[in-house]
């Protein structure tokens, strides 16, 4: 028996025998047995030395290993090539997808900013229920038992209650602060607001309102004038003026609307004044004493005002907003516009 048989068989059975934990064993074992310097690799550099007779036979053999130790290699190659494929296209080191950041609602940017402003003058906030009753919508605030606004038509009652209905404005903030506080009182109070009216672009039936209120001995109406005008020019700009023009409210006395000159045209006019250089923001006054009273406060020692304005509007006029309805759809198309904003 030549002794290459002999080795030959040993191979074989070595190599039948072998198995890997690791795809890198693979590796090794190819290049044990069948790269060029590798055993069989060897084989075939003795082969020149196997005597004539025996070449065909040994020959034969080494070829059949050679078979063997490719064919055993591919399968354990393939054994790993599974997991591979699980893996594949999955890189555990790469960073995970960002984490898109919504952004803030346009009205809570200009409500934030208008806080912000009253905060610098002293004014702390105070919130109040949005479902309310007639006594702090209406009563309190001097409205006469006949006054329009308690009409179905403009409020919201519910469950046919008279007494239980949605707030129509913030000023009933006014009164639960009053009630529990004794001047001096310098606050604004933020909300939403409801009101039975037909949805169209200039109206909603329900908005935001931000109410300001300051009681205190010896406040006038030029205080009133001079932080409504500081307001303005924080809001629309420092080249902005204002002017009041004599209204009604039957919480206030005198009381007066406020516009701002237009902050697109610069009051030159332009189609977002309608061409009058000025643009209505607000209603004020001064507290009307029998609102103080109807809270306990001293009408004689104390005087005080009050101012209320729609969030929806200010935002509409600051950012050119056509349609109030905007706001309530919470499309991101719309809302992505005031991601630079925030
Ligand atoms: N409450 C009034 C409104 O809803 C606004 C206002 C507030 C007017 C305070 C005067 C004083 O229109």
């Amino acid at each position: 028996m030549n002794p290459m048989l002999d080795k030959i068989r040993e191979l074989r059975d070595e190599i039948e025998k072998v198995s890997v934990s690791a795809k890198e064993e693979v590796e090794e074992l190819r290049i044990k047995y069948i790269s060029k310097k590798g055993l069989l690799g060897q084989l075939f550099n003795e082969f020149k030395d196997v005597p004539a007779e025996l070449k065909k036979e040994v020959g034969q053999a080494i070829n059949e290993l050679k078979e063997l130790a490719v064919n055993k290699i591919n399968e354990l190659k393939d054994s790993f090539e599974g997991n591979d494929q699980e893996m594949s296209g999955i890189d555990l080191t790469m960073p995970g997808e960002p984490m898109k950041l919504g952004s803030r609602h346009p009205l809570s940017i200009v409500k934030n900013e208008m806080i912000d402003i009253f905060t610098r003058l002293g004014f702390t906030i105070a919130e109040g229920p949005e479902i309310e009753d007639d006594w702090h919508v209406f009563s309190a605030l001097n409205f006469p038992p006949e006054h329009p606004a308690r009409d179905m038509q403009d409020t919201f009652f519910i469950e046919k209650n008279p007494d239980v209905l949605l707030r129509t404005h913030t000023s009933s903030v006014q009164i639960r602060v009053m009630e529990k506080t004794q001047p001096p009182i310098r606050a604004i109070f933020p909300g939403r607001v409801f009101r039975n009216e037909a949805i169209s672009a200039r109206s909603h039936c329900i908005f935001h309102q931000i109410e300001g209120l300051y009681v205190d001995e010896n406040v006038s109406f030029a205080d009133l004038k001079q932080t409504l005008l500081y307001f303005a020019r924080e809001l629309f700009g420092e080249k902005s003026q204002i002017r009041l023009r004599p209204s009604y409210f039957p919480f206030t006395e005198p009381s007066a609307e406020m516009d701002v000159s237009c902050s697109i045209c610069g009051g030159t006019g332009c189609n977002v004044c309608k061409y009058t250089g000025w643009l209505e923001i607000l209603g004020c006054g001064m507290v009307d004493p029998n609102v103080l009273e109807a809270c306990n406060i001293d009408s004689k020692k104390y005087t005080g005002f009050a101012f209320g304005m729609g969030i929806e509007r200010i935002t509409m006029l600051k950012y050119g907003i056509k349609d109030i309805r905007h706001f309530f759809e919470n499309d991101v198309r719309f809302l992505k516009q005031f991601e630079s904003a925030n």
